[in-house]
């Protein structure tokens, strides 16, 4: 997450930005979701209420003015007593509610299965251990288990000073958080550039409760990690297109790695889709014209760095200067794209599936379903008999949501991966008066056509951003995570924030600056069709403090509920909603206007009632991210990533790391997955 931003003509001067946010780069003029939302204000339209009322008054465009419900009743679906907002450096869940580690930042689960040395491990190691920056995760049950699965968990990006805070030019060093080491000639020491590579991905490793009942990483065949080095295969319109064509897969078919691999989604045939996200900066593209930046349309509109060390970390100045790290340089250097990596920026930015209990499988990349800063994607319910449709944000300032609806239908135990190759991809535009329509991304529609610059299908998909500024998509204000209810199939969006205004515009008047805490949006479609193209939209709530949030009652949130910038969001089984927080690198010093909220945390939403409860909070440096339950729902995974990471260089230094989390022993701090069970045995969260 970050806020402000919009405000800030130097994005990476604005209060909360981070390390890991991508560039602005949507210069269209197409209207921004604020301004969507503000119309309804202004027009006393601005309804939050139910669903009821959603599906059935806004269809159509006849929306009544809806007065605050009295009070909401208790939820039937929260059973729990709230947990205070915390600034601890430890992991507090409710009363009644236990805890564990599994599966921190270096643990074994495959290969000769090398032992983590937190801080030492080599590059070989890590490509054989869980990776860092715990992100969107899935529980894949063993034959139905609810006590033996495969966690398969994405690992957004790393913070290299503690991947290596044990070797030299590192220990003891000032080293700022996101930072890495160059040597005097500006070039970086290959093996730590090659753990840094298997420290991204995804991992996949069987885990069992044991007799104890506690939950241990276990060997098993599929145990595997998929790295940013990984051989990939691509599908879809843009596979073997001139747009994907490099040096080393001339017939554009094939990639290494998938990148910042954020939040996931579980496709209805039981496979796993790994999110590409803030995948531009890790690329430099140091071509000029007349000494000012040249690049292509599909480097520029996605923000690929024109510094000569990229935006990230510099794999492509490894020393050695092998093939594996060069193609991080996306520059035009050879004769042509099959001399060099100009292309290799256009087979990132997608969305990758793997399938977990098949090891021997690459990834595939499914370049039907667009090319942005995909935040993840979640699936509709599947039916039998009918296409498949699933939903994915793109996770930067003013950026859009999507949906896509496949062309063939959905056969149980025959459909796979590819029934994702072919179909229509949408884009979201909301209107003022609670409709909304989904406008198709296909050539000869919407505008999409030869002479407009949209030469083909592949053509538009590469060129995603373009093609949806060209429909007039509504920007908004950084989606995050999607989820299906699956008791109505109303679909919710998290939308971390919606920074209108400065903190220094604030007035009593004009109180919203606190609006900067996000909100979440869902829609509905008449009859439940997903593959709908006119959806109605209202907003669930919006985040913030006592003084400036909404909940769905009509209320403001208090001290049990108070939280800010939505981020992750699931549905279990009985449709509770469970929310994350992601306010950045908050610790015990942050003193901004995010600190009410103390640290990330873990809430849980009835969607009838609105009712919001505050779950669990975690430690210093985090952000919450990734959720799911075992199929019983007893058994609850959570991971908190980057702990420790508003630590100072000096800080580091002296060899304080921010965070003690999670082995509190004087070592560097890990990303992990808590999991969490009821005392009493119960289902989690009532
Ligand atoms: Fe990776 Fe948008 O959070
Ligand atoms: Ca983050
Ligand atoms: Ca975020
Ligand atoms: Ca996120």
């Amino acid at each position: 997450m970050s806020d402000f931003e919009r405000d800030y003509p130097d994005h990476t001067q604005a209060p909360g930005y981070q390390h890991g946010d991508e560039v602005p780069s949507n210069r269209s003029a197409n209207r921004n979701f604020y301004q969507v939302m503000e119309a309804r204000v202004a027009r006393r339209q601005f309804l939050i209420g139910g669903l009821a009322t959603l599906a059935t008054g806004l269809i159509g465009g006849s929306l009544a003015p809806k007065p605050a419900m009295a009070k909401a009743a208790t939820s039937s679906l929260l059973g729990f007593k709230a947990v205070p907002v915390s600034y601890q450096d430890k992991v507090v869940v409710p009363e009644g509610y236990s805890f564990q580690i599994l599966g921190p930042t270096g643990t074994p689960i495959s290969g000769d299965m090398p032992v983590s040395r937190p801080g030492a491990n080599t590059g070989a190691e890590q490509e054989h251990q869980i990776g860092q920056h715990h992100d969107g995760m899935h529980f894949f049950p063993i034959e139905g288990s609810s006590n033996d699965g495969l966690i398969v968990v994405n690992h957004e990006y790393i913070e290299p000073r503690l991947l290596h805070a044990e070797k030299p030019g590192y220990k003891g060093q000032p080293i700022g958080t996101h930072s890495v080491v160059y040597d005097a000639e500006g070039r970086r020491d290959d093996d730590e550039v090659r753990m840094e590579i298997a420290a991204h991905g995804v991992s996949i490793y069987r885990t069992t409760r044991q007799a104890d009942g506690t939950w241990a990483v276990v060997a098993d065949p599929r145990n595997r990690r998929v790295t940013s080095g990984t051989l990939v295969e691509l599908s879809g319109p843009v596979r073997g297109t001139p747009h994907v064509r490099t040096r080393f897969s001339p017939d554009g078919t094939q990639v290494r790695g998938t990148l910042n691999n954020c939040s996931h989604g579980v496709t209805p045939w039981n496979t796993y889709l790994a999110a590409e996200e803030n995948w531009a900066s890790y690329f430099s593209n140091t071509d000029k014209i007349d000494q000012k930046p040249d690049l292509p349309r599909e480097h520029a509109r996605y923000g690929v760095s024109t510094s000569p060390r990229g935006g990230r970390f510099g794999w492509h100045l490894a020393k050695s200067g092998a093939d594996e790290f060069v193609r991080f340089d996306a520059s035009a250097k050879g004769a042509s794209p099959l001399e060099d990596y100009r292309n290799e920026p256009n087979a990132m930015g997608w969305m990758t599936e793997i399938d977990p209990f098949n090891p021997d499988a690459a990834p595939i990349k499914r370049t039907h379903l667009g090319r942005f800063a995909h935040e993840g994607v979640v699936f509709a319910p599947a039916t039998a008999g009918g296409p498949v449709v699933c939903y994915s944000g793109d996770d930067s300032r003013f950026e859009y949501i999507y949906k896509f609806v496949s062309a063939g239908d959905f056969s149980p135990g025959q459909t796979d991966g590819a029934i994702l190759d072919q179909g229509t991809l949408y884009v979201a535009k909301f209107n003022d008066d609670g409709t909304g329509q989904w406008l198709a991304l296909a050539p000869g529609q919407n505008g999409l056509t030869p002479d407009k610059g949209f030469a083909d299908l592949a053509d538009i998909l590469v060129n995603t951003r373009l093609a949806a500024d060209h429909v007039g998509a509504t920007k908004m204000d950084r989606p995050e995570w999607g989820a299906v209810d699956p008791r109505t199939g109303a679909v919710y969006f998290t939308l971390t924030n919606n920074s209108r205004r400065r903190p220094d515009q604030v007035d009593a008047a004009n109180p919203r600056a606190a609006n900067n805490f996000g909100q979440i949006v869902r829609w509905t479609y008449e009859g439940g069709d997903h593959t709908a193209t006119r959806f109605a939209w209202d907003l669930f709530l919006l985040a913030g403090d006592a003084g400036n949030s909404k909940l769905a009652d009509g209320g403001a949130l208090n001290e049990d509920n108070i939280f800010a910038c939505p981020d992750g969001l699931w549905f279990d089984a009985q449709s509770r909603l469970w929310i994350q927080s992601d306010m950045g690198d908050v610790g015990p010093d942050y003193d901004g206007p995010l600190k009410p909220f103390g640290m990330n945390m873990l809430l849980a939403a009835d969607p009838t009632t609105g009712e919001v409860r505050r779950f669990m909070t975690g430690p210093w440096g985090q952000e919450c991210t990734g959720v799911v339950t075992t199929p019983d729902g007893k058994t609850m995974f959570v991971n908190f990533q980057h702990p420790g990471a508003q630590g100072t260089g000096a800080q580091f230094a002296a060899g304080e790391f921010g965070s003690g989390f999670p082995d509190y022993n004087g070592s560097v701090p890990r990303s992990a997955t808590v999991v969490i069970t009821k005392d009493d045995g119960g289902v989690i969260g009532t």
